[in-house]
């Protein structure tokens, strides 16, 4: 279904009311001005926020692709997302909401959420981290989370967060990847009712990581957890200490200087360190979040995605600060402990603009409308969609059942590497359900062949972005070969972008998104890697090889298939299957755990060895091979 968005050309258009109190009400008006001069557009755009020393340049491409933005402007994010704020009347506004998912609350307001961070950044800083030391935190969905990230990126530190739904592995692999001396965690995360041991994963990769000198816990679900003396440390104490103050300094970073690592997963088994940093990234998101999702200051956000994804750094964590919004924050699972727990909260506090994955409504979708029924959802004005295409029959749902026919759904076609929505409408564009509708302003995309020529439109290319923007990643952490390999080397001449999805324009210049064209798989909206799962499942002794494949699915977008080679000496059998499920699930995470595995004696590949992963999904999907000549028997 994610391969083939079925296009439709009903047009919606949005209520008169939004477009006349949109920040901004005409779209084309906009978008022409700004590709006549960008750099004066984004100029615009990054004088709407305070900094330290201003920049000398606005962007320097004279090294490309390695662009720099705002060139020697001095600034930190968090000045713009907080200590801005303390000194107006938005001290007293509420910033964040949170409600856990067995149902307790809290609230913080700017000054509140401040103190916090201070309080932490103080503490991290006497443990003697720096500017430039990389923090990885590994924690479920509590505001012990954003504050974790704010306070190292306060005091120049690079924070890493890996999702909590990883495991042992993967968490491993990045700690090493980012050498991170300091851990931050939790006890424990609830989800459907129950804990996910998130201390034990945190031993069991230090373990096999030992670069992590200090580990923080946050006391999240209050089980007896594993202390090492000397290494382990509660949060609670340490913000108790004298030395955690509620006033920090704020460190000066330069635009360039790195604010974070969030990794991605790429055609190897080795996860890719995207880096951002604090000038650019703080100036497109802020304008993306406002501009599309039309923040005003009576609004309350609810972007429901998780902090340790790309979404949840931009638009939970630092574009709605920076903005000075009021952001609705979940923990847990949202079936919990019935199907309407969402629509309950969306009445409870009044949330205005609501924003998730395909995934989630279609998974809500099947429990039928009498759930969201019961509440009222009338506050709602705006709504959105990320992470995959999003089906019509979804779409029509969210915007009947949950936005009463009256909220445009903003469908934004981004990437962890792009920091912010770069194909998204405004709310004043006109919609086609399923299309990702036009560039952002200041954006310019096309789809091409493999010459980097422009297709023509309603056939099938490859989606490229022609031009730097300001929040665009800096490179791969430690990597930079890969970098200039990964995005930039396939249309080198022309300086395009390499995105990674296909996708189609129709002849009214909507983009139509139709899939990842690398090894990439979208599970429920989450990017997984194929050689990260099949190198979960080798590290069994039974697997001598294996190779993964997504195959469409109707909830998901896509599961996971995994064709497995044994070891001589292990037969197939049920249990041997289910072990290795569980197995998957211990090393790399919940979500990577294959829908099925089937054992085989070969695998297709090519006279160069390469796995066939095309050949194997047309066989799974009962399609025809397409050109097999190069097949190694
Ligand atoms: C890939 C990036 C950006 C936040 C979430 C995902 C797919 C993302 C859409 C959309 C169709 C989409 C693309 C993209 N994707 N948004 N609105 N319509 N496809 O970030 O994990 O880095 O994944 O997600 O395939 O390349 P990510």
């Amino acid at each position: 279904m994610s391969d083939m968005p079925n296009k439709t050309n009903d047009w919606f258009y949005p209520p008169e009311e939004i477009v006349k109190n949109a920040h901004v009400p005409d779209y084309e008006a906009v978008y022409a001005r700004a590709q006549r001069d960008p750099l004066e557009f984004w100029a615009e755009r990054a004088g709407e926020l305070e900094w330290f020393e201003p920049w000398e340049k606005v962007l320097d491409d004279s090294n490309a692709p390695f662009y720099k933005w705002f060139v020697g402007g001095k600034t930190n994010i968090v000045h713009n997302a907080l200590d801005r704020h303390i000194q107006t009347w938005r001290r007293n506004k509420l910033a964040l909401i949170w409600e856990g998912e067995p149902g307790d609350r809290q609230s913080f307001s700017y000054y509140r959420l401040w103190q916090e961070v201070n309080r932490f950044a103080n503490v991290l800083r006497s443990m003697g981290v720096k500017k430039g030391d990389r923090v990885t935190i590994y924690m479920g969905r509590i505001p012990e989370l954003p504050i974790a990230m704010l306070a190292s990126a306060k005091i120049g530190a690079i924070h890493s967060v890996v999702y909590g739904g990883f495991s042992e592995q993967a968490l491993a692999d990045r700690i090493e990847d980012a050498q991170s001396k300091v851990l931050i965690t939790a006890d424990g995360a609830w989800l459907r009712g129950k804990i996910v041991p998130l201390k034990e994963t945190a031993d069991e990769a230090v373990h096999r990581s030992p670069v992590v000198e200090t580990m923080i816990v946050v006391k999240r679900t209050g089980q007896d957890v594993y202390m090492e003396p000397g290494r382990d440390f509660w949060y609670h104490d340490l913000v108790a200490l004298p030395i955690a103050s509620p006033t920090c300094e704020t460190e000066v970073m330069d635009a360039e200087d790195p604010l974070f690592i969030l990794y991605t997963s790429g055609t190897t088994g080795k996860p890719k360190g995207v880096l951002h940093t604090h000038g650019g990234y703080q100036v497109y998101t802020s304008t993306t979040l406002k501009w599309v999702f039309d923040i005003k200051d009576e609004d309350r956000w609810w972007c429901a995605a998780d902090p340790g994804w790309i979404t949840g750094h931009s638009y939970i964590v630092y574009a709605p600060l920076i903005l000075g919004a009021t952001s609705f924050m979940y923990e847990g699972a949202p079936t919990h402990p019935y199907p309407n727990r969402w629509w309950k909260m969306i009445e409870h506090y009044g949330i205005t603009i609501l924003y998730t994955a395909p995934t989630a409504i279609r998974g809500l979708m099947r429990f039928g409308d009498a759930w969201p029924n019961r509440h009222d959802l009338s506050s709602l004005r705006l709504l959105g969609s990320v992470g995959e295409p999003i089906n019509p029959e979804a779409w029509r749902w969210y915007y009947t059942v949950i936005g009463k026919e009256r909220c445009p759904i903003m469908d934004t076609w981004w990437q962890t590497e792009t920091g912010g929505f770069m194909i998204t409408p405004l709310p004043s564009v006109p919609l086609k359900p399923g299309s990702a509708t036009r560039p952002f302003p200041g954006i310019e995309v096309d789809i091409v062949d493999d010459e980097g020529n422009p297709v023509s439109p309603g056939t099938d290319g490859t989606l490229v972005i022609k031009k730097p923007w300001p929040s665009m990643l800096r490179t791969v952490y430690g990597d930079p070969d890969r970098y200039v390999e990964q995005y930039w080397s396939k249309y080198k001449d022309k300086g395009y972008y390499l995105a990674g999805d296909s996708a189609r324009k129709d002849e009214d210049g909507y983009i139509w998104i139709i899939g990842r064209i690398d090894d990439v798989i979208k599970v429920s909206g989450y990017r997984l890697g194929t050689a990260e799962i099949e190198s979960g499942l080798v590290s069994h002794p039974a697997v001598a090889e294996a190779a993964v494949i997504g195959v469409p699915d109707e909830l998901k977008g896509n599961i996971i298939y995994a064709y497995c080679i044994l070891t001589s000496g292990f037969t197939p059998s049920e249990e041997l299957n289910d072990e290795l499920k569980q197995h998957v699930r211990h090393e790399v995470g919940p979500i990577a755990v294959p829908a099925k595995i089937e054992f085989v004696d070969s695998l297709p590949k090519t006279r160069s060895g390469k796995i066939m992963r095309r050949l194997l999904k047309a066989r799974a999907m009962g399609l025809p091979e397409g050109d097999t000549s190069t097949l190694a028997d």
